[in-house]
C-alpha cells in the first residue's frame, strides 16, 4: 500500500553534524510518505533541529515555536494536524523545560534517537501521548539508518564520529552528544560508494572530534582517520575530500602524511584553537598550549605548503586579560588565517567555566570582539586576493542564484563565481580568477568550456 503524501519541514541550525542528521531525518521519514516541503504553513511534520553551544540559540527556538504554534491553530482549524518536533542539542539538554514552555509541542528528542522517528510518529499520531526520547545510544541509531540518501548533491557530508570525550570548560557539546564513538569503516566506506554512485564528487567527513576517529578497520585493527583517508581515496569518481571538525591534540602523523599523500584531500583545514594565551587554554582545559597549536600548524604546512587554515575563536573567557587577548592577536598573525569564526564567550548553564569568576565584562568583549575580527578579516581578503589572475581548480556545486552564473569551491573552501552553463554542475574545472572580495572569488572559464 503506498504511503499516503504528507509534507515535512526541517529547520536546522548548528554545525554540519546537525546539517547531516536533518538530511538523515527525511531519509527516514521519506518511507512514511514525507516529501520536503519549503513553506511551513503546508507542513503535515515540523522538526526544529537546534544548537545549544550559545545561549542565543536557545531563545530563537522558543521564539521559533511560538511562530510554529500560529501555523499548528490554522491547520487545526482547517481540519489538518501539525505534528511539531524539537530535535538536536537543546532537545538533549533542556528537553523537560520545552515540554513545559511549549506544550504543543509533540515530540521532543536527542541526537541519538532519530532512527526511532518512525515509532515516536507512530505514538503521537493515535494520540499516545507526547514524546521526550533522550537516550544516548549512537550505535544503535547509525546501524538503524536507512541505506538510501536523497538530494546528496555534488558535496555531501558523512558523519563518522560522534561525541566528544575531550570537555573543554566552556562547552556544552560532550552532554548534549555523549562520549566518543567511532563507526566501523566498512560502514563508512559503503555509504562513501553510495554517494559516489549518485553522483557526489565531494565528501566531507563529519565529527564533534573528527581526528580523533579511532574506528574498527575492514582488517580488524583500530584505524585513525588518516588510514581512512588512504581507503577512502581509492574510491574512484571520489574527487575531493574534507573533514571537520578537528582537535589540534589529534593531529597524528599518519594524518598528517595523508595530507603530503593523498591528492584528493583538500589544503584546507578548520583547526580551532580558541585563544592564543596559555593562561586562557589552560582553563579551557583544551589539552593543548599555543605552541603544540603552531607545531600542528607547521607540520601540516611541512607536508602540504599551501595548507590554509580557518579557526573559531572564544573573546572574553572569564579571567581573559588584555595581555591573553594580545596573544591571540599574535597567534592569529602568526598563523596568517584563511578565514575563520569568532564568538564571545557565551555562560553555558551546567558547565565549569559557566561559575568562573572575573567573568569578562560585555563592553569589552566587544571591543576585543571588533578588534579580533577587523584582522581575521583584513587575512581573509588578503588571502583572497592571493587568488587574483590564478588557475585554480573549482567543483561545481550548483548553478547559483542569478542565471548564467555557476557556484563552486576552490581547494581552500573559496566560494567561486564564473559565468557557465548549468551542465557543468558535478565537475572540476580550471577557472581564472579575475576578481576577489571578503566572501567571493569571481572567475572565468576558458571560452571553449564555459558554454
Ligand atoms: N568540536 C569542535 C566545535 C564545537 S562547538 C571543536 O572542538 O572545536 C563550535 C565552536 O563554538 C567552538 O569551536 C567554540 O569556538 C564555540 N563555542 C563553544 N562553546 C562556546 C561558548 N560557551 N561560548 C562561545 N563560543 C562557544
Ligand atoms: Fe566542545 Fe572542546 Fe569537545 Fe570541541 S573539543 S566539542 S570545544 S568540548
Ligand atoms: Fe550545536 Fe550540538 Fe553542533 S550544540 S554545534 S548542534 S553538536
Amino acid at each position: 500500500m503506498p504511503a499516503e503524501r504528507k509534507k515535512l519541514f526541517i529547520k536546522t541550525w548548528g554545525c554540519q553534524m546537525n546539517v547531516y542528521d536533518s538530511e538523515r531525518m527525511a531519509d527516514v521519514v521519506a518511507p512514511l510518505g514525507y516529501a520536503p516541503t519549503e513553506n511551513v504553513g503546508e507542513a503535515d511534520l515540523v522538526i526544529l533541529n537546534t544548537c545549544h553551544v550559545r545561549e542565543k540559540a536557545t531563545e530563537k527556538l522558543f521564539s521559533e515555536l511560538g511562530r510554529l504554534r500560529l501555523h499548528q491553530k490554522a491547520k487545526a482549524e482547517e481540519g489538518g494536524r501539525m505534528l511539531v518536533a524539537v530535535a538536536g542539542c537543546v532537545a538533549q539538554a533542556e528537553g523537560p523545560e520545552i515540554r513545559r514552555r511549549a506544550p504543543y509541542v509533540d515530540m521532543v528528542f536527542g541526537p541519538q534517537t532519530y532512527h526511532q522517528l518512525p515509532e515516536m510518529i507512530a505514538r503521537v499520531s493515535r494520540d499516545a501521548g507526547a514524546v521526550l526520547n533522550v537516550e544516548f545510544p549512537p550505535e544503535a541509531k547509525f546501524d538503524a539508518l536507512p541505506e538510501e540518501r536523497a538530494n546528496t548533491g555534488v558535496s555531501a557530508f558523512l558523519s563518522v564520529q560522534e561525541g566528544c570525550d575531550k570537555f573543554c570548560t566552556f562547552c556544552v557539546v560532550p552532554y548534549t552528544r555523549g562520549a566518543e564513538y567511532s563507526r566501523p569503516a566498512a560502514a563508512i566506506i559503503a555509504e562513501a560508494e553510495r554517494l559516489i554512485g549518485n553522483g557526489v564528487r565531494e565528501i566531507t567527513l563529519l565529527g564533534q572530534n573528527v581526528n580523533a576517529y579511532h574506528g574498527e578497520g575492514t582488517d580488524g585493527k583500530v584505524w585513525g582517520l588518516g588510514r581512512l583517508f588512504y581507503r577512502l581515496a581509492e574510491i574512484s569518481g571520489l574527487k575531493r575530500l574534507r573533514y571537520t571538525t578537528s582537535h589540534p591534540r589529534d593531529m597524528d602523523d599518519e594524518l598528517i602524511a595523508a595530507h603530503r599523500d593523498i591528492a584528493q584531500l583538500m589544503p584546507f583545514l578548520h583547526l580551532p584553537v580558541q585563544s592564543g594565551s596559555d593562561v586562557i587554554l589552560e582553563a579551557m582545559n583544551r589539552k593543548h598550549n599555543a605552541a603544540d597549536y603552531m607545531r600542528a600548524v607547521a607540520r601540516l604546512r611541512a607536508a602540504k605548503p599551501d595548507m590554509a587554515l580557518s579557526s573559531d575563536f572564544i573573546i572574553g573567557f572569564p579571567g581573559e586579560s588584555d595581555t591573553d587577548f594580545k596573544a591571540t592577536l599574535d597567534l592569529v598573525r602568526a598563523v596568517d588565517y584563511a578565514q575563520a569564526f569568532s564568538f564571545k564567550y557565551s555562560r553555558r548553564p551546567g558547565t565549569p567555566a559557566a561559575t568562573m569568576p572575573n567573568q569578562v565584562e560585555e563592553k569589552v568583549k566587544d571591543e576585543r570582539l571588533a578588534e579580533l575580527q577587523a584582522l581575521l578579516r583584513a587575512q581573509q581578503e588578503k588571502f583572497n586576493r592571493g587568488m587574483l589572475g590564478r588557475d585554480l581548480p573549482v567543483l561545481f556545486e550548483n548553478p547559483g542564484d542569478e542565471a548564467g552564473m555557476l557556484f563552486g569551491r576552490s581547494p581552500y573552501m573559496q566560494a567561486v563565481r564564473v559565468p557557465g552553463s548549468p551542465r557543468l554542475v558535478g565537475q572540476e574545472m580550471i577557472v581564472r580568477i579575475g576578481k576577489t572580495g571578503l566572501n567571493v572569488l569571481n572567475g572565468s572559464l576558458p571560452m571553449a568550456d564555459a558554454a
